[in-house]
């Protein structure tokens, strides 16, 4: 039984982390303000990945009027919806541009967040609820891909369902079932089929967005409560208002990346960056399509996946997920200017695998 001193000291991390008092439209609203300096367009990421992420809520809501989860009708579900529905084809495509957008955005948000110290103390518990919507997005992009249930999604996903019956053979003992346990939670059977569909489909339009909810209202409410950080290291001589300068700001912003997204669903359809035809329907008999690959989000984990032992990028990725939570303590004391390295270093690398990672794959692998 811990003693009420350790309570004390659990209630005032909290208090200090989430300070409710500040509750209030003068707090929140009136007298809140935004360091100006050179790092300043650093806090328009998060809101832009806000932006991407309600424009999927709403084309989502609309595309579950034509999506039927079921194995026999998902497919021609989507058929239909594309080639008969009125503007559904535009539709279709909002959401799975905006999704790009929106990872890219939520990379560059952790990217700069990083650079910028903004995890620095009071604002740890707003970076761990950061890091888990980060995997939720992630765990979204991969619910998602399964349910036009077409032979790249279903083949795709029983690549990675697969991958967990191997992670569990470098599992020491009892740790061994987890990742089959899983597995078979997920595929709801012995082999991906309808069971796997209603899971992938249930997670995908309620599970994760009551998550994401949840999470997100923690997110922003810690941000609007603490103010946002100084994200240089020598104070801001100036600041603007929060309202309305800022917001204004944001606004506008928000309105250019809304045009761009609007025009680009209209002109390009995202499945011609695709290498295969998303329509084919999934026919168990068919065979695996040759060079299946994930949505590009993925490809910094598919291309090391590809080129390196599994042992290794299992463990590697294990110490990177435990890492991302611990950084406002690891790096308490690392300087912005280390930070921001890190931070491009990171941004290198994902931008050199998912633009290179075929020709580095290609190159490593002699042309195969
Ligand atoms: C669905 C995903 C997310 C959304 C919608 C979101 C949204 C936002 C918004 C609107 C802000 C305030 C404006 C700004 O500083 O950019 C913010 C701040 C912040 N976010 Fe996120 N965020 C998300 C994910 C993340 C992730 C993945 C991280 C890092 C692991 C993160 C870390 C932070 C931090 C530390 C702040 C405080 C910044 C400051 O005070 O200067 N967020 N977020």
């Amino acid at each position: 039984m811990p003693s009420p001193t350790a309570w004390e000291r659990i209630g005032r991390f909290f208090r200090e982390r989430f300070p409710v008092e500040k509750l209030s439209y003068d707090e929140l609203v009136r007298k809140k303000t935004v360091p100006i300096h050179r790092r300043s367009w650093g806090y328009y990421t998060g809101g832009l990945v806000l932006l991407f992420l309600l424009i999927q809520v709403v084309t989502g809501i609309f595309l579950l009027f034509y999506y039927e989860p079921t194995a026999t009708d998902a497919s021609s579900s989507i058929e239909y919806l594309t080639h008969y529905v009125p503007n559904g084809e535009f539709l279709r495509n909002i959401h799975a541009w905006s999704a790009s957008f929106m990872i890219g955005f939520l990379l560059l948000h952790f990217l700069t967040t990083l650079a910028m110290k903004s995890f620095e103390r009071p604002r740890e518990l707003t970076w761990l609820a950061g890091v888990l919507l980060l995997f939720l997005t992630f765990t979204f992009g991969f619910t998602g891909y399964l349910l036009p249930w077409n032979q790249i999604a279903v083949n795709a996903t029983k690549v990675v369902l697969q991958s967990l019956v191997q992670a569990s053979t470098f599992l020491p003992g009892g740790l061994a079932r987890l990742p089959l346990d899983v597995r078979l939670a997920l595929q709801g059977g012995e082999s991906v089929g309808q069971p796997t569909l209603s899971r992938f489909f249930a997670i995908h339009v309620v599970l994760l967005p009551v998550l994401l909810a949840i999470i997100l209202g923690f997110h922003l409410l810690s941000v609007q409560l603490l103010g946002m950080s100084q994200g240089v290291d020598t104070p801001a001589k100036r600041y603007e208002r929060f309202f309305p300068s800022y917001i204004l700001k944001d606004l506008s912003v928000w309105t250019v990346a809304f045009f761009v997204l609007f025009f680009l669903a209209l002109s390009i359809p995202f499945a011609s960056f695709l290498p295969y035809p998303l329509t084919e329907p999934f026919y168990a008999l068919g065979p695996t399509p040759a060079g299946i690959k994930p949505e590009w989000y993925f490809y910094f984990v598919y291309y090391p996946l590809e080129l390196l032992p599994f042992p290794v990028i299992l463990a590697g990725m294990t110490v990177i997920m435990i890492g991302l939570f611990l950084i406002p303590w690891m790096f308490r004391k690392s300087s912005r200017r280390a930070l921001t390295a890190l931070a491009v270093a990171g941004a290198l690398y994902l931008l050199i695998i998912t633009i290179f990672g075929h020709d580095i794959y290609q190159l490593v692998r002699g042309g195969s």
